[in-house]
């Protein structure tokens, strides 16, 4: 298995350039099963989730392909389907494959999904898909681990969610487009990939309104219109934060481009409360590394406050502040599995419950530290950045999930990383 090392110390800066919201361009990709056409996506990241979703797609009788003039364009082309189901070797490799699930009912009156099970950070459950779609009159059984759920045509509901769910809003969001009547969605997610995702349906002839809100409301119509379908995916927020965590760790100056900075105002305050100087233009931020950053307190929590997505990169920065922070996870409970190999090199984290009690140190010590999920690899790498030393990074195939060529944008700002492959991985341990 592949590896990252890095060599940490180094000052960062120049310029990174932010691909595509992997989480914008997921249901972007599923919603091409409402209806049949062509569709053009752009910005789309060529990360490994996208990838199982263009197989899952596929599976169904979709065609997928990478554009040959621009390198992050795809195109799907949608003439029925061959098969409503999603099976359980990609669905579990990938949870958001869950949102074939309200297309496929909505257009095609029936959808198999394999049930996700649980997962790294928590259990995760589906229950508010599955609650929706049944309220909208779907009719819904689980059999030999799978969700089998089944329409004529689904009804306009009144969906009231127990707490926001981001993918949960987009399932429903795209399985109303389609139902008979009005759909109100309430204490919905308010994520900024949740509004592109109806852009790119409202472009499509679907009646939306509010999304990005608390309260979206569609109002459904019998067909999405036919012809060329284009749409842009939103920048990655997360991604576009992670670098900002890299300045402010290596006391670097770093311009972070293609990002939409109000998008990430949760995550820029706490960088300023933290020391850090920031410049914010209509789609970079400029971001200059305090000297030692000071201890912060966050708490994760749905949009617009401080993303979960970012909780493991935000405790790398706070693990060398000066002064204790806590930072508690409000979000998902087991996610804070990145804690103990961020005391592998030299923090200092007590956790309690939900709550990580983190006493800065002057300096992380580079050591070999294994990825568990895909933001906590990204917490690792930033700590590695910062730790005197080398770091090895192991199983970073959760990385691989969702960054696009992070070695690649790193090493252009000056970090001194590279990625081995399995063989050469081993060699230079069994070397050392
Ligand atoms: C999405 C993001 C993920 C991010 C998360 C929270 C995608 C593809 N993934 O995941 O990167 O970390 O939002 O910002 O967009 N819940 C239930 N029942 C449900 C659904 C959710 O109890 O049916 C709970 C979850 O366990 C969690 C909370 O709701 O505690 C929020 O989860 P949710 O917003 O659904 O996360 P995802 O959409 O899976």
């Amino acid at each position: 298995m592949d590896q990252i090392i890095v060599q940490g110390g180094k000052s960062l800066s120049g310029e990174i350039t932010v691909s595509g919201a992997k989480n914008a361009a997921l249901p972007a990709m599923a919603s091409v099963l409402l209806g049949d056409g062509d569709y053009e996506l752009s910005n789309i990241p060529r990360v490994v989730d996208i990838h199982t979703m263009a197989e899952l797609l596929r599976r169904l009788g979709v065609q997928a392909e990478w554009s040959a003039e621009q390198a992050n364009r795809l195109a799907l082309t949608v003439r029925g389907v061959q098969s409503c189901e999603a099976p359980y070797e990609l669905v579990k490799t990938m949870r958001a494959s869950i949102l074939v699930l309200g297309p496929l009912l909505a257009r095609w009156g029936r959808a198999n999904v394999s049930l996700p099970g649980g997962c790294a950070i928590g259990a995760r459950p589906v229950d508010l898909h599955l609650m929706g779609l049944q309220k909208m009159g779907a009719e819904i059984g689980i059999a030999h681990g799978y969700i089998e759920a089944k329409a004529t045509r689904l009804k306009g509901a009144t969906i009231l969610f127990d707490q926001p769910t981001v993918t949960g809003t987009e399932n429903l969001m795209m399985a109303a487009t389609l139902a008979q009547g009005t759909t109100v969605l309430d204490n919905a997610a308010c994520e900024p990939e949740v509004a592109d995702l109806a852009a790119c349906l409202i472009r499509r002839g679907a009646r939306i309104s509010g999304a990005g809100t608390r309260r979206v409301v569609i109002e459904g119509i019998e067909r999405l219109t036919d012809g060329l379908h284009q749409h842009e995916v939103i920048p990655d927020r997360i991604e576009a934060g992670t670098y900002l965590v890299a300045g402010a760790i290596t006391r670097g100056r770093l311009t972070v481009g293609n990002c939409r900075p109000s998008h990430m105002q949760a995550v820029i305050q706490k960088l300023q409360a933290a020391g850090a100087e920031m410049r914010e233009e209509a789609d970079r931020v400029v971001i200059d590394g305090p000297s030692r950053p000071t201890a912060v307190d966050a708490e994760t929590a749905p949009y617009p406050g401080f993303p979960t997505d970012m909780q493991a990169q935000f405790m790398a920065l706070m693990a060398v502040a000066k002064g204790q922070s806590v930072i508690s996870e409000l979000v998902f409970e087991q996610r804070l599995t990145h804690v103990a190999e961020l005391q592998r090199m030299g923090a200092r984290i007590q956790v309690q419950g939900v709550h990580a009690k983190i006493q800065g140190v002057e300096r992380l010590s580079g050591a070999p530290v294994m990825a568990s999920d895909l933001r906590a690899s990204a917490g690792l790498v930033l700590a590695a950045l910062v730790a005197e030393g080398e770091s090895r990074i192991q199983r970073i195939y959760h990385l691989d999930r969702g960054y696009e060529r992070m070695v690649e944008k790193l090493r252009g700002v000056g970090a001194v990383i590279e990625r081995v492959s399995g063989d050469r991985a081993g060699a230079g341990r069994a070397a050392s």
